[in-house]
């Protein structure tokens, strides 16, 4: 079965006033993408604000778009102060949340046991899951990007059960990419994603590698996102700046 492509927005800790996100509403509500997502055309689009405004915008966009957290822990209730649980995006009827940025890894000091435990427990919570792998420049240029993509996924495959891949979503970022102007050419992207698919093929079930979507993150823009959203392994993308642009419609349109 065809994978459906998929483009994710993550305004990471932007915009900076309720004005601002009112405007990139209005820009993704007028933008002419209906005909692309209601045809049917193998398209999902998500969107991902920071917290505070999870339950307003998902109040005011187009329903066709849906909405993600940027993260939440592995309790559902508790003296967690400043975290949020996948109970309450449950309840708030939040479909996706990301988990394992590299911001989080490398900021906020979350190992792959860590990320592991909050995705088992998203995915307990019914929650569907846009879980960031990446390797480092450094580790690129010492040919290691295969092992490290390998070793974030295997604490998710000792915590969950195959059938729970069917609710994530991989995001190969690697880390030398994000922010920084500099994307991954699409062949070191597509050896990437078949790498990990490969990966899964052996440590979950050659199903789950083949159904499964890797989007790819890292400098996406509308210049770039053409070619690398024609190669065969890549399955959409995780869009950072360009989100809060209004190339971002560009990114959506010019995938199909
Ligand atoms: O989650 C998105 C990634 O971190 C990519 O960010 O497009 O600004 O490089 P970027």
């Amino acid at each position: 079965m065809a994978r459906k492509f998929f483009v994710g927005g993550n305004f990471k800790m932007n915009p900076n006033t309720v004005a601002e996100k009112k405007k990139l509403v209005e820009l993704l509500n007028q933008a002419d993408i209906d005909s692309l997502i209601e045809a049917d055309l193998d398209l999902e689009v998500v969107v991902a604000p920071p917290s505070l405004y999870l339950l307003p915008l998902k109040d005011i966009l187009r329903p066709e778009i849906q909405v993600a957290a940027q993260n939440c822990y592995f309790k559902d209730s508790g003296a967690f102060t400043g975290e949020i649980s996948p109970a309450q995006l449950k309840d708030a009827a939040i479909p996706y949340v990301i988990l394992g940025h590299s911001e989080r890894r490398t900021l906020f000091h979350e190992s792959s046991a860590t990320v592991a435990q909050k995705t088992k427990a998203a995915i307990a919570s019914s929650l569907s899951v846009i879980l960031c792998i990446g390797e480092t420049l450094q580790e690129r240029e010492t040919d290691q990007t295969t092992q490290v993509c390998s070793a974030q996924l295997q604490a998710v495959v000792d915590e969950i059960s195959p059938d729970d891949w069917s609710k994530i979503v991989i995001a190969y970022e690697p880390v030398w990419a994000i922010g920084t102007g500099k994307v991954a050419t699409s062949k070191q992207a597509q050896d990437t994603h078949a790498d990990i698919r490969a990966f899964l093929a052996k440590a979950v079930s050659p199903a789950v590698a083949e159904s499964i979507r890797i989007i790819y993150g890292g400098s996406v823009n509308k210049g770039n996102c053409g070619e690398l959203g024609v190669q065969p392994d890549v399955d959409g993308f995780l869009v950072g700046g360009a989100s809060l642009k209004p190339e971002f419609v560009d990114i959506i349109n010019a995938t199909r």
